[in-house]
């Protein structure tokens, strides 16, 4: 009767406040609550199974009564035991499965097995001043705990990424009304555009396979009483190369060009992502021909030995399982200029010494070009001396270096030296030296010269 009301949780407080609310609503109150701790007990077969009860009232009692009573599903309810004040008048039955220590109301169930699965009703009826009743009911379940799932793979060899499927199998020996779970590093795994699942969950399709598939998985599996997890299982999923890309220890890198000093030796490395790892392989291209130089993931470049001041090379990464490759060009530039063939002796030259080089050089051609300018009109009258004995050209010679010694001062000194011919005015006139040539004899000569620096330098002494 009324049962239901009371079974919210309970203190004497509160009972009494809910008796009188019921009073006003339903006109009696039996003033008797029982209460369980859960409307459903989930055993273990084999073990004891205990059920608690409780129970209080807040009237006088002569007689408690407990009556324990079971039902299945769709059978008539069977009694189980019973007892007043403290004596317990059990079923024949089952009197060595089921105990109870009146005035608790609590039953113990030892051994539990599967026909004990159903629901448990108690009922508590108080004799005093009348008689109180109240009762509860409690839903028992009975299961074997789990033993640890054992993952199955197929293909256990693996499978090629966008190509093959995996199903993954969870295998468990022991348990009932087994619920599965599969997780991917530890977290539950839904269904998905590639992830199915069977009806029971206990089977993971996977379909096809990608690289993001990678990972641990474990499969869960739980029924009521107990939970395992299997060891952590991790497909093998062949991909790749992907992202292939060339380094160097040293030089500079500008897109892919790499950019090397003359002399250094320089190490590229080749690496991409796939599995199994890739086999890497180098080539050289030279004009049109290419040579496959080396096998491998690592290429060392002396430069002394590049013929060549730009050179292409190639780096192929070669995935055998998945059959797929990836190949990336790439350009080494030896960086020197005008000096490679010292470089190629086996010298190895500093920047600071190619600058001293090349600045020495250019100081040289500027002095050549200077005084190659400054004799030029000398070399054309030495060319029409030439027809001359041999002694007059060489005295001619020798003013000349005399006087370019001595710069224009000793000039100016030795024009003074012949007289009564109008040497005075000689030099101011600019006779041409084709004229001053023709005339034949020792001083003439001497003039020669003479006339030919003023040509230059006429208007700097004056
Ligand atoms: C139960 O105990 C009460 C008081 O202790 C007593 O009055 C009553 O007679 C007992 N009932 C039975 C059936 O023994
Ligand atoms: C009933 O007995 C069990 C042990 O058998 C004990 O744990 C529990 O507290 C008792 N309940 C009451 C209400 O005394
Ligand atoms: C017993 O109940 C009657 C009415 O139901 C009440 O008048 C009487 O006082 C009660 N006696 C005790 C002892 O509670
Ligand atoms: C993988 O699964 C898909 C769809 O389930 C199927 O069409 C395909 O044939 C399977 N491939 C292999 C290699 O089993
Ligand atoms: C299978 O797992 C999904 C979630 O992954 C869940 O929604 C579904 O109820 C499960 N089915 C069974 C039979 O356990
Ligand atoms: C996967 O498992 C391995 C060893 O079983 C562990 O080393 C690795 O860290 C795990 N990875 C993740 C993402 O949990
Ligand atoms: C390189 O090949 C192209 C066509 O493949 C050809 O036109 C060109 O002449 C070749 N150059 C050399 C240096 O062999
Ligand atoms: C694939 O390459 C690996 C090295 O990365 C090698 O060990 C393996 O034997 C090769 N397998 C085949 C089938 O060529």
């Amino acid at each position: 009767m009324g049962q239901d009301a009371f079974m919210e949780p309970f203190n004497d407080t509160l009972g009494v406040f809910q008796c009188k609310l019921y009073l006003l609503l339903f006109g009696a109150c039996s003033g008797l609550k029982v209460t369980v701790p859960s409307h459903t007990v989930h055993g273990i077969r084999g073990q004891a199974l205990y059920l608690p009860v409780h129970y209080g009232f807040h009237t006088p009692a002569s007689d408690i009564q407990i009556i324990w009573l079971f039902e299945r599903p769709h059978t008539m309810p069977k009694y189980l035991l019973g007892s007043v004040n403290k004596s317990v008048v059990p079923d024949l039955e089952y009197q060595h499965k089921f105990t109870m220590m009146p005035p608790n109301a609590s039953l113990l169930i030892n051994p539990l097995q599967f026909p004990d699965e159903g629901n448990y009703i108690v009922k508590v009826n108080i004799q005093g001043n009348g008689t109180l009743s109240a009762s509860q009911k409690i839903q028992v379940t009975v299961d074997d705990p789990v033993t640890k799932p054992v993952v199955q793979i197929h293909p256990p060899s693996g499978a090629v990424e966008y190509v093959g499927n995996m199903t993954l199998m969870c295998q468990v020996e022991g348990g009932t009304r087994l619920a599965y779970q599969w997780l991917k590093h530890g977290r539950p795994i839904h269904t998905s555009s590639t992830y199915f699942f069977s009806p029971q969950n206990n089977t993971l399709h996977i379909a096809p396979v990608t690289k993001e598939d990678i990972g641990n998985y474990s499969c869960l599996a739980k029924n009521p009483v107990s939970e395992m997890e299997s060891d952590i299982i991790m497909p093998i999923i062949y991909y790749g190369p992907y992202g292939l890309q060339v380094n160097s220890d040293k030089g500079l890198k500008v897109g892919e060009v790499f950019t090397v000093d003359l002399g250094e030796a320089i190490l590229f490395d080749c690496s991409a992502d796939s599995y199994p790892p890739n086999t890497y392989s180098w080539i050289r291209r030279t004009d049109n021909t290419t040579y496959i130089i080396k096998h491998g993931p690592r290429l060392e470049v002396a430069s002394e030995k590049v013929a060549q001041k730009t050179t292409d090379y190639v780096c192929c990464a070669y995935n055998n399982i998945t059959g797929r490759q990836d190949e990336t060009r790439f350009t080494v530039i030896i960086t020197s200029v005008g000096l490679e063939k010292l470089a190629q002796k086996g010298k190895s030259l500093s920047p600071l010494a190619s600058i001293t080089g090349i600045s020495l050089f250019l100081i040289v051609s500027m002095c050549l070009t200077f005084l190659w300018k400054k004799y030029q009109p000398y070399k054309v009258l030495k060319q029409k001396l030439e027809g001359r004995p041999e002694t007059e050209y060489r005295k001619a010679q020798t003013f000349s270096g005399h006087e370019d010694a001595l710069d224009d001062f000793g000039v100016y000194e030795f024009v003074a030296f012949p007289d009564a011919s109008g040497v005075s005015r000689m030099p101011s006139r600019s006779v041409p030296a084709s004229d001053g040539v023709s005339g034949q004899d020792l001083h003439s000569t001497i003039y020669e010269v003479i006339q030919h620096i003023p040509a230059q330098q006429q208007d700097h002494p004056e």
